[in-house]
Formats: C-alpha cells, sequence, structure tokens
C-alpha cells in the first residue's frame, strides 16, 4: 500500500508552465539527440529528473537576498555572512566558497594527489572520480557489500567497507594513499546514508595511517536526516548537532552546494584547521582558477541565497517532507514489486534496470535503456548511473562492468508536487510491464576520453543484429 504522502511545508507562489509533447515528438527528439539525454533541450522535457542538482526552487528568502546580494570584489557582506552560516554549521576554520562542487574537487585534489598515488571512498561520484584521474592518480570505491545487491533492505547501505579500506591502505601503502573520500550520501550507491559509526571509524583508520579525510557532502542535510530516524541515539538530537559531529571526523569538506542548500549555483570547500598551510594553496589556487578568495567564482547574490539557503536546507520539517516524497514513491513500486535501490535513499529513486531488462547486457547499458523509455513513455528525462556513466578504465581503455545498473530519477528540491510523483510511478509501471518486449540495447557511436557520458553518441542495437 503506498505510503501517505507527507504535505509541503511551503505554499506556491510563482510557477513555470511546463508542456508535455506528443509520445511521436518525444521519439523523434530523443533520436535527434542520439539517445543521450543530455542532448535534449529542457523545454522538451515534461518532468526532469536528470539532476536534484541546481534545480531546486528557491524560497522568497532567498530571492530577497538575490537583490541584496553585495557584488564587491573583495570582501563584500555576502561573504561574510555566508561565512557566518557556514562557520556555524560545520565548525570548520577556513571556508572557500567556490562555484560548485567540482570546482572545490579542482582546487583541492591536485594539492593532495600526484601519479601513482590512490584515493579511496565509499564511492565516487563521477567528476569527483574525473577530478581524482586528471590529478594522476586512481580511484577506488569501496562501499560495504549490502550496497551491490539492490532488493536487500538494510540501513546505512552507504557506508565505507572498513575491513576492506584498511587492507587496501596497507597494501598499496599508507603514504601512497592521498586521500580518503567519504560521500555522504553515497549517490552512486543510491543516495544511501552513512552512519556517524561509519564516519567515526573511517576517521579512526585514517587517524592511525596518517591520510586527510574529505567528505564530500553534497547531501549532507539528507544525511543528517537519516543518521536522526535510523541510528541509534540520535533520535533526540537535533540535525545542526548531528551535522556538526559528522564534521568533526573529518578533514576538510568538498561540497556542492547545488544540492542540500537549495540554489542554483554554488559550492563550498573548507579546512578544519585553520593554521593548515594547505589553506595557502587553496587561496592560490582559488584565485587563478575560480575568482578572488572572497567570491570564489560567485556573484554577491549567489553568496547571499547560498547563506540563506544553508539555513532552509537543514530544517527538520522541510527534510521530513522532502523525504516523504521518495517513500510515497518507492511505495508505489513495492505495490508492484518493481526492484530499485532498496530502501530508498535521500534524493531519487534508482530504479534496478539490470533487473528489468535482464535480458540486455551491462555492454549495451540497460540503465540508459530505461532512462531513453521514460521519456519517451511520459516525457520525464532521468540519467543512467550504471556501466554507460562508469565509462572505461583509463588504463587500458576497456568497458569497466558497473556494480549496478541503475536508472536514476533525481528529485529537485520544493519543485515537483504528489501528481507529478503519480505520474513517475505510472510511467515506471508501464515500462516494466512491456520490458521483455525491449531485446537489445544501446551501442556507443562516439565518444569523448573523460566523463564520456554527458556528450556521448548511442545508437539502438537492432535486434537480429
Ligand atoms: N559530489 C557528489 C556526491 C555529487 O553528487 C556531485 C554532483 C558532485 C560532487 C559535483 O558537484 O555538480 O556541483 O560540480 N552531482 C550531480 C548529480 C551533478 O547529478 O548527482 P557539482
Amino acid at each position: 500500500m503506498a505510503v501517505k504522502y507527507v504535505a509541503e511545508p511551503f505554499r506556491i507562489k510563482m510557477v513555470e508552465p511546463i508542456k508535455m509533447l506528443t509520445r511521436e515528438e518525444r521519439i523523434q527528439k530523443i533520436k535527434e539527440a542520439d539517445y543521450n539525454l543530455f542532448n535534449l533541450k529542457g523545454s522538451d522535457v515534461y518532468i526532469d529528473l536528470l539532476t536534484d542538482s541546481g534545480t531546486n526552487a528557491m524560497s522568497h528568502h532567498q530571492w530577497a537576498g538575490v537583490m541584496t546580494g553585495d557584488e564587491s570584489y573583495a570582501g563584500g557582506s555576502s561573504y561574510y555572512k555566508l561565512l557566518d552560516a557556514a562557520t556555524d554549521i560545520f565548525n570548520y576554520g577556513y571556508i572557500q566558497p567556490v562555484h560548485q562542487g567540482r570546482a572545490a574537487e579542482k582546487v583541492l585534489f591536485p594539492l593532495l594527489l600526484t601519479k601513482g598515488k590512490f584515493a579511496i571512498s565509499n564511492m565516487f561520484f563521477d567528476t569527483t572520480r574525473a577530478h581524482v584521474i586528471l590529478a594522476g592518480a586512481r580511484p577506488i570505491d569501496c562501499v560495504v557489500k549490502e550496497a551491490k545487491d539492490p532488493s536487500y533492505r538494510c540501513k546505512f547501505k552507504g557506508n565505507m567497507d572498513i575491513e576492506k579500506m584498511e587492507k587496501i591502505i596497507l597494501e598499496k601503502g599508507p603514504e601512497n594513499i592521498g586521500l580518503i573520500v567519504m560521500t555522504i550520501t553515497n549517490n552512486s550507491a543510491g543516495g544511501q546514508p552513512v552512519s556517524m559509526k561509519n564516519m567515526r571509524e573511517t576517521a579512526d583508520i585514517c587517524k592511525k595511517y596518517n591520510i586527510t579525510l574529505d567528505i564530500d557532502a553534497a547531501r549532507y542535510a539528507e544525511n543528517a536526516y537519516f543518521i536522526k530516524r535510523d541510528e541509534e541515539g540520535y533520535q533526540n538530537t537535533p540535525i545542526k548537532e548531528i551535522i556538526k559531529e559528522m564534521f568533526s571526523y573529518g578533514d576538510m569538506f568538498t561540497m556542492s552546494a547545488k544540492k542540500d542548500t537549495i540554489v542554483n549555483m554554488g559550492g563550498l570547500l573548507g579546512v578544519k584547521d585553520k593554521n593548515d598551510p594547505i589553506i595557502l594553496n587553496i587561496k592560490a589556487n582559488c584565485i587563478s582558477m575560480e575568482g578572488f578568495f572572497t567570491y570564489g567564482g560567485l556573484s554577491g547574490r549567489d553568496l547571499e541565497s547560498l547563506a540563506i539557503g544553508l539555513y532552509e536546507g537543514i530544517d527538520e520539517n522541510y527534510l521530513k517532507y522532502r523525504s516523504g516524497q521518495m517513500e510515497y514513491l518507492a511505495s508505489k513500486l513495492d505495490d508492484e514489486k518493481i526492484a530499485y535501490q532498496a530502501p530508498i535513499g535521500g534524493h531519487g529513486l534508482f530504479v534496478d534496470a539490470k533487473n528489468m531488462f535482464s535480458q540486455i547486457p551491462y555492454n549495451e547499458y540497460p540503465g540508459q535503456v530505461l532512462a531513453v523509455e521514460l521519456y519517451i513513455e511520459a516525457g520525464i528525462r532521468t540519467c543512467d548511473i550504471g556501466s554507460y556513466m562508469l565509462g572505461n578504465d583509463p588504463d587500458t581503455n576497456e568497458q569497466l562492468e558497473a556494480d549496478f545498473e541503475f536508472t536514476r530519477l533525481a528529485i529537485p528540491r520544493r519543485v515537483y508536487t504528489q501528481s507529478h510523483f503519480d505520474i513517475m510511478a505510472e510511467a515506471i509501471v508501464a515500462i516494466s510491464e512491456r520490458a521483455h518486449e525491449i531485446k537489445r540495447g544501446y551501442k556507443i557511436t562516439w565518444e569523448p576520453p573523460i566523463l564520456r557520458h554527458f556528450q556521448a553518441s548511442l545508437a539502438p542495437i537492432e535486434s537480429n543484429s
């Protein structure tokens, strides 16, 4: 039985019309887009679930902040407002604004990673993995084995496999591990949360071997909500205190603020120790690549709305509503016994396309098959989180096989209503009923060398080939 939808803790004062093309038009549009959903025009999409990043609806307080943003090149008041908010929430000694998450990675990773080094994570997201490789190092994923079975329900499926992580550290030599990255929530594993205990234990190992622990904090507020809901001992702890404890285990954090801070653009880089000599190099990299360190590639109005969004994103009523949307959607799939990464994570539904299209092998990209079908079925834009996204081995250029073949419905914050969620569920059910009729997947006809999924061209493989 579908769970009850948690009503919006806001009302809507501005609307953006969307239109639905006909099925025939959508078939034509996706063909013209070379079956790559990133090539579609936004205006040809009805419900856009490509990402929850930068697609959020700002509040009237944030829009008011846009008008009061201070556009001084150096030392603007919006910068100081952002510093006050970020210091209050994360308790770090140095905060650097940047234009988005990957900018924080670009500024920080080359300072810690070089050729011959490794970075270990509970799971890297695509751009984070790319920045490890661009710095010359190699990424190693180390998520707990429970995460690899989408139908296996347990709490904190995003956790680091601590034993495996220590084994890798010893195998490669602690001096060769440039960085450990704890991604909260674990996006690639389905927005699955990481427990406080796991963060604490990971930090203990990092200290033991003197390795820097970076928190990839894009969805830190959703992670904190899961800890409060599901981890023993935290039910009565305010979200803000949970966040302080989570961040106390990291040495640094890199954050895409386009997610949990509910803005359209922004990022942060934090260093716990205000006397850490790396800060000088962070400032230098930032000045040459992002902009002066008091604006970091953002306009004053962005800094202002980000400072306000930091507090809105950790509001417990909001987090309850957001998590309620996910639970509502997931329960509709449960009713139809459709597999997804369960229990549902924090920012979207990751449908198990390997299960739905068991006849289609990883190198014909089942996650992409379902993504294309969802667009054709209902004008819903999603993305593959599977072998298509993972790409090729940087050393051998062979297609890698991902642990999962997911199609991700990433839910923008404060944007879609209950009836949109009903449309999503109905579309998935309709496709699952005709899934057996789709015999083959896609081949790649052109791809760039790195982060190929954004730009590649694909073509359907004919069933008789
Ligand atoms: N880290 C994680 C865990 C992310 O999910 C993302 C972005 C980034 C870093 C990079 O941040 O986009 O601001 O540069 N994820 C988006 C997504 C794009 O769709 O999941 P960015």
